[in-house]
């Protein structure tokens, strides 16, 4: 993924000023400019990542030099367990969520022959898993909220297939 080119001009409406929003994998990518574009609506913004800290810093340090909120919390999506304790932690430091987005997510392209169990399974655990874990773990905070909403990001190759992807259903004939 290219670097973010995402600016952060305040916006004259600030039409999510009353919402918190949690964006899984965060630190990067389009993740980030999720987060970028959320906080310049007005939102407090939750940086989730797995490893990218010093990444996943920069982005909530840039939402706060422009006076919106950020906070950081490490989870990896697949583990229950540590996506719990970024619920607990969530809670503690603003109170719960109203907009979750699942874009947490990882890539192993392989043809169907050299793709391993391995790679497969991890690909499920991060992209399938890692969406029910959070979605199971901030599910009553956006079932409560006023404006509640919750985010799956996909990809058109998860409707149409494409060559070297088996993760994705292949392509129907025509
Ligand atoms: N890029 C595309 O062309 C494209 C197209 C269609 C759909 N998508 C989907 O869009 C989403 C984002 O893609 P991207 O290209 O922006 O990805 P990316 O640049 O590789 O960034 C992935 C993000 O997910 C985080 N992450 C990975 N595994 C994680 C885990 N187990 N727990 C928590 N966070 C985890 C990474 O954190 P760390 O930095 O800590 O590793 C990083 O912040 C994915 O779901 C992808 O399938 C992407």
């Amino acid at each position: 993924m290219s670097e973010s080119v995402h600016r952060l001009e305040p916006l004259d409406r600030r039409p999510l000023s009353d919402r918190t929003c949690l964006v899984t994998g965060s630190s990067r990518g389009i993740g980030r400019d999720i987060a970028f574009e959320l906080a310049r609506c007005g939102a407090d913004v939750v940086v989730n990542y797995r490893s990218s800290d010093e990444k996943a810093h920069e982005v909530a340090e840039r939402i706060r030099a422009n006076d919106e909120t950020a906070i950081t919390v490490g989870a990896d999506v697949s583990d229950p367990d540590d996506v719990e304790r970024m619920a607990r932690k969530v809670r503690d430091e603003l109170g719960g969520i109203d907009v979750l987005v699942n874009n947490a997510g990882i890539t192993v392209d392989r043809k169907f022959e050299t793709m391993s169990y391995e790679d497969w399974t991890r690909v499920m655990e991060v992209n399938l898993n890692g969406t029910f874990n959070c979605t199971k773990a901030f599910y009553e905070d956006i079932r409560d909220a006023e404006n509640g909403r919750l985010i799956n990001i996909s990809s058109v190759v998860g409707q149409q297939g494409n060559y070297g992807r088996p993760t994705t259903p292949p392509r129907k004939a025509a």
